[in-house]
């Protein structure tokens, strides 16, 4: 991301986000659930998702300032657990029950674009759930070459193994345009 300043004037003080939220009513039962927070930024959902019984959290992020904050922001908790790491050297993650993605993974190297959704689509256990917004081809930062976009039907062939639950296409027009697609899916058994 070019500057860390505009994400905090935006976010700094804003609420755990909705689509979020919504995905949790996927989840039942009180057995532990693992999720993975790919770009957590300034942690928020994580610290929402930590401080919810049974759920223990990684959260991910290159950005070393942004996790200073998180960290800061999150109540000590060992259900949190943040990890340094930008999305073009990881070769691993472990296996979740939520993998949540907000406005993210689009700023990956292109080369390793396909690798990191290969990487993130297996690590969801059969009946997990997807939480992911990713900018769509029209958005200013994608034709500006400053991040990836995806077409609708890129992503909906990307998540041919998922139920989808919730598929919203945002278009804005202002100065610059706005287009990203926010999804909820869960993994077919
Ligand atoms: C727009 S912010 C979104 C943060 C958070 N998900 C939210 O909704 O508040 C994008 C985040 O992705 C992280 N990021 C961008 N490129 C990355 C990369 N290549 N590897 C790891 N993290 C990256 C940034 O540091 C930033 O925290």
């Amino acid at each position: 991301m070019r500057s860390n300043q505009n994400y905090l004037n935006k976010n700094l003080d804003r609420n755990v986000k909705d689509l979020l939220v919504k995905s949790l009513k996927f989840f039942s039962g009180k057995h532990p659930k693992h999720a993975v927070d790919m770009g957590c930024g300034l942690g928020i959902e994580s610290a929402y998702l930590a401080a919810l019984p049974n759920w223990s959290v990684l959260a991910i992020d290159s950005d070393a300032e942004l996790l200073a904050l998180a960290e800061k922001k999150t109540p000590a908790n060992e259900r949190v657990t943040f990890l340094k790491s930008s999305f073009e050297t990881m070769t691993s993650l472990p296996a979740c029950d939520l993998l949540y993605s907000y406005h993210s993974l689009h700023f990956i190297d292109r080369e390793h674009y396909e690798r990191l959704w290969n990487l993130i689509l297996t690590s969801i256990k059969p009946g997990g759930v997807i939480v992911i917004s990713v900018f769509g081809p029209e958005d200013s930062m994608v034709t500006k070459k400053h991040a990836i976009g995806i077409s609708e039907q890129e992503l909906r062939n990307k998540l041919i193994n998922f139920k989808i639950e919730h598929f919203e296409k945002i278009r804005k027009k202002f100065q610059e345009t706005t287009n990203y697609f926010e999804v909820i899916g869960i993994k077919k058994e």
